[in-house]
């Protein structure tokens, strides 16, 4: 018996069915290679259209092409944008060991790939023992602070352990091996060392002065071969036993031996009872974006405080007149005296509850400010509250987006060039002078208290767009952020640019310095308003940026330094 016949109608519906069916599997299947086609297609064209010289998945900025280099292998490796900061941190230890290195601290803001801020603060922190008359020591005008007593005790590794315990993603002491690499083998001096090493020539800094010198005790000069041996053993030592290696045991003991024979008051344990702090950062709108900024003791307030008296303004026209210009640096200068004057009161929430900084950061705080400034001319010091104090210079900023759109903005410093210049031979580690930030804002420092600092490590981000920057320079880094900021939102400068742009910068006496190729007729024009000009040798601001923008990112590291980013 035939169960189902030829001309069953039955059967002839289920052919039919089946028909329909492999039609729309056909259907589905074009529409799918179409989709694939398509959105290959539009991955091409997108990155046809990134300018030349951006990188389509992640990019490192640092303040040399060497150190940007070994952050992007980290990134590409697998490691996290923390890896990756962190590689190009220690690396930039060794290549510009005028700026940073283990002996100082630093600030990290990071940003998960879900967008969440977080703060990691390792900053150096007053020795139990610091001499309670220290800050009756203080120069009245700034100078390098050379010398063991402003000696604060080293917060970079431990801000590097509790930045890998939360965002690492390659081992500990992978990250280490490039700079310890590049310290035992040696590099020729780059340029921006050869030209700082000149400061060390003095008796004082002898055991300084012997690292950077030939055989024949002669100086040496940008191209001559450099090598950190007994650095290059204690990064090992502290990649293969942890961070703790470098704050307890042998390398603590040895290090606290160099320091005391230097005069200096540190102690082993300062050392062991030093940790890095973990916060969430401060959020402060800013046109389409959020601006994540560090709390005290950063200066993050002092950029959200310049910047919000800035946008009420609105002068967001890409062309401007001379007369706006003129207009508007009058504004932004008279703006940094306000925040000049408000820096006495941004100290360490371990001793001052954080508040007060905070209203700072808000528009009618900025209101307010922007309330008390003509446009037609200036006002006396006291107007502004002002509080003289000493600028510090150096430091060095790493800018890192990574792949999966997570971001590190980290700030690093040993304070003045080559910090306290004291060289401790046993370990091969270069001392900061970071309690010399206390000088001319408060008359007394707490044990533990971490001075105040201009650094402020940025992200910012709006729905299209992530923006990671920061700057050096001490007292310059807010002006140097700023002005970046300003040039690039505001002005629609390139991020490259709106960093070239030169800058003005108010000093602690409230006088400007205008780097050399400012438009001179706006100078005459301000100084015809009232405001102090004053020439300055040295400007050391130096921005460091990556951005993201429909796919493309663009990252710059500043010309000022000679570097170079890195990505891929
Ligand atoms: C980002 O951080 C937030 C807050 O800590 C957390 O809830 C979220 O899961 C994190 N995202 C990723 C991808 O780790
Ligand atoms: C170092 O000290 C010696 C001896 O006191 C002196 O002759 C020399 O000029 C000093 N050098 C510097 C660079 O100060």
């Amino acid at each position: 018996m035939v169960l189902v016949r030829r001309g069953d109608p039955s059967m002839a519906r289920s052919r039919a069915r089946v028909r329909v069916y492999s039609c729309c599997a056909l259907m589905l299947l074009c529409l799918v290679a179409v989709i694939v086609c398509v959105s290959v297609f539009a991955r091409h064209a997108r990155r046809a259209e990134c300018p030349p010289g951006s990188f389509h998945s992640a990019a490192v900025a640092a303040d040399s092409k060497t150190c940007s280099e070994i952050g992007r292998d980290t990134l590409q490796s697998g490691g996290s944008a923390v890896d990756g900061a962190i590689a190009a941190l220690l690396c930039t230890s060794l290549m510009n060991p005028q700026s940073m290195g283990i002996g100082g601290g630093s600030i990290f803001t990071v940003m998960n790939s879900s967008g969440h801020v977080k703060i990691i603060t390792s900053r150096e922190s007053a020795p139990a023992k610091t001499a309670p008359d220290l800050l009756q020591s203080c120069p009245k005008t700034f100078q390098l602070m050379a010398g063991s007593q402003w000696i604060a005790v080293p917060g970079e590794i431990r801000g590097y352990k509790k930045a890998h315990d939360l965002y690492g993603k390659l081992p500990w002491a992978t990250l280490f091996q490039p700079a310890i690499k590049l310290a035992r083998e040696g590099f020729p001096i780059p340029q921006i060392l050869g030209r700082y090493i000149p400061y060390i020539d003095t008796n004082e800094t002898q055991a300084l002065r012997e690292v950077f010198s030939d055989v024949n005790g002669n100086l040496l000069k940008t191209g001559d071969l450099v090598k950190f041996e007994k650095l290059a053993d204690t990064l090992e030592t502290i990649a293969n036993r942890g961070a703790d290696a470098f704050y307890t045991g042998r390398i603590a003991e040895d290090l606290i031996h160099d320091v005391q024979e230097a005069g200096g008051t540190l102690t082993l344990q300062d050392l062991a009872l030093y940790e890095a702090t973990e916060s969430d950062a401060w959020a402060v709108p800013l046109g389409e974006y959020q601006m994540y900024i560090p709390p005290p003791p950063a200066g993050g307030v002092i950029l959200s405080l310049v910047l919000n008296i800035l946008k009420g303004y609105q002068m967001n026209s890409p062309v401007l007149t001379n007369e706006q210009k003129t207009l508007f640096y009058h504004r932004y200068i008279e703006a940094f005296k306000f925040a000049n004057g408000l820096k006495k009161l941004i100290r360490d929430p371990k001793v001052r509850p954080e508040q007060m900084a905070k209203k700072f950061t808000e528009d009618s705080f900025a209101d307010h400010i922007r309330s008390l400034i003509r446009d037609d001319g200036t006002h006396d010091p006291q107007y502004y509250n002002i509080t003289p104090h000493l600028d510090s210079v150096g430091t060095t900023h790493v800018s890192v987006l990574a792949a999966d759109g997570s971001a590190v903005s980290v700030t690093s410093t040993i304070n003045h060039l080559f910090g306290s210049k004291v060289f401790s031979p046993r370990t091969g580690v270069i001392l900061n002078n970071e309690l010399s930030d206390f000088c001319g804002k408060f008359d007394r420092i707490i044990s533990g208290e971490r001075p105040p600092s201009s650094m402020t490590p940025a992200v910012l981000k709006s729905p299209s767009k992530t923006l990671v920057i920061g700057s050096t320079g001490g007292g310059m880094i807010t002006t140097g952020v700023a002005s970046a900021l300003i040039n690039h939102l505001w002005f629609g400068k390139s991020l490259k640019d709106a960093i070239a742009t030169p800058v003005a910068f108010v000093d602690s006496e409230n006088a400007v310095k205008f780097e050399p190729a400012f438009d001179n007729d706006v100078i005459e024009a301000l100084k015809a308003l009232g405001q102090n000009h004053v020439t300055a040798k040295r400007f050391f601001n130096v921005v460091n940026a990556v951005e993201r923008e429909s796919g493309c990112i663009c990252a710059v590291s500043d010309a000022r330094k000679l570097g170079e980013p890195a990505g891929y």
